[in-house]
């Protein structure tokens, strides 16, 4: 049975058995904490899988992408930017299977760059991105990413599939792709489908019979088939993790019926980004003010939509807990606003798509006690900005009851780092 999750405790201690006031005393506020141990067993639910390539967009710190290279995950990169970072990583782009894997929708000038100077492995997402690898690495071979047609996320916005989508090659234009890639010389060797992030069990299982159809339409050159990633992950009280053994199940008979129809061994591989690293991951920022607007009372903390977008972006539910700066155990709720400092009204954690405030049950609190939006390992850190001058926050990877800074908070000279003013 598919765990679910039944509640959240809004009262925090410790976060992988350190204190939350010891972490804030070493790091200060905002700060990003992940919890090894947490990546380390969602990658040990993943085992079934042949090759599971961490989608790194979720959270692409390097300490992180060490650590997953140590447990045998492998990775997909975006852009010549996330290549980087898995080549300081120690991944190596020539293992088996392929430690990096390029996928997009566009090759742009640096990525070609790399691409070349590297020759990677790289996922297709456009017909011209055939031609493109064609010229660029003659003899390469290629996985093309397909969208089947439909598609399916937690917001319109992550969404990835059918032709609302820019991403992937319409599943009807398969054929042409295959005519393009003989034109340029490169071997299609393998499919790949992401209909969407933070997707369910009904529109993934949709998936291996969209993929087995494409296929077979390729044929007997095809040697590795990918799920993409969209495993979605509890936010909130009730919400049900997707039933892994079924969901490999449907992957596995598919993979099976290719094997049978081709004659040979294909590589299984799953995608997922926030499934490894979301629940690792926890935003520790301080109350800095209290206050009533009419009936709603506000606590603003030192954390913004700079540091965790999701919110804003896309009406994202976290979920909040707080540490009293002298720990309480039997405190009283209320319902309460939570927003940032930003000088924008948007600047709040607690809102449904399309901004509109809502309020939670969380204990009573006071300026000075630490709040901590929790489930915030994916697509939290990476998305942050400077936006209002503000600086990036650290993140702290705690491991054997070790926390360790792996990325320091920024100054100001990192805000400024670029500019110039001309002279006049
Ligand atoms: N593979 C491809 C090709 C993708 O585009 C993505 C996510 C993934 C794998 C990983 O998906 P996941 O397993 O994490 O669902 N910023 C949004 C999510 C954007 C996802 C973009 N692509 C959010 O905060 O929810």
């Amino acid at each position: 049975m598919p765990k679910t999750i039944n509640s959240f405790s809004t009262l925090r201690q410790n976060i992988a058995g350190i204190p939350v006031a010891d972490l804030v005393k070493q790091f200060g506020t905002p700060t990003y904490v992940y919890d090894a141990a947490v990546i380390e067993e969602r990658v040990r639910d993943l085992a079934k899988f042949d090759v599971i390539r961490y989608a790194q967009k979720a959270c692409s710190n390097i300490a992180i992408l060490d650590r997953l290279r140590r447990l045998g995950v492998v990775v997909d990169a975006v852009s010549a930017g996330e290549v980087k970072r898995a080549l300081a990583a120690g991944f190596d782009p020539h293992s088996d299977p392929h430690g990096i894997v390029f996928t997009a929708d566009v090759i742009d000038k640096e990525a070609a760059e790399i691409i070349r100077n590297k020759k990677l492995h790289v996922n297709c997402g456009s017909p011209d991105m055939i031609d493109q690898l064609g010229t660029l690495c003659p003899g390469a071979s290629a996985t093309l990413r397909i969208n089947p047609g439909f598609g399916h996320g937690h917001s319109q916005k992550t969404n990835t599939g059918g032709p609302q989508s820019k991403h992937g090659i319409w599943h009807e234009q398969v054929i042409e792709c295959l005519r393009r890639a003989d034109l340029h010389n490169v071997a299609i060797t393998g499919l790949h489908m992401h209909i969407g992030s933070g997707t369910d069990l009904e529109h993934l299982s949709q998936v291996g019979e969209a993929l087995e159809k494409v296929a077979i339409e390729v044929g007997r050159t095809i040697t590795t088939i990918s799920a993409g990633g969209g495993l979605p992950v509890p936010y909130r009280e009730g919400q049900t993790y997707v039933d892994l053994d079924q969901y490999f199940s449907i992957w596995d008979a598919t993979r099976k019926r290719l094997e049978s129809k081709f004659g040979h061994a294909i590589q299984l591989e799953i995608e997922p980004g926030r499934y490894l690293v979301a629940e690792s991951g926890y935003l520790i920022a301080e109350i800095r003010a209290v206050k009533k607007m009419g009936d709603n009372l506000f606590y603003l903390l030192d954390a913004g939509f700079n540091d965790l977008a999701r919110p804003i972006l896309y009406g994202a539910y976290h979920p909040i807990s707080i540490a009293h700066k002298t720990p309480k155990t039997d405190v009283p709720h209320i319902d309460v606003v939570v927003g940032g400092p930003l000088c924008e009204s948007g600047d709040i954690f607690t809102q449904e798509e399309g901004g509109f405030v809502a309020k939670r049950s969380l204990p009573l609190a006071s300026v000075g006690d630490h709040l901590i939006l929790e489930v915030a390992g994916a697509y939290g850190f990476v998305m942050a900005s400077n936006y209002n001058g503000r600086y990036r926050a650290p993140e702290v990877l705690i491991e054997n009851g070790q926390p360790k800074c792996i990325r320091t908070r920024e100054i100001f000279e990192d805000l400024i780092r670029g500019e110039s003013i001309p002279s006049v």
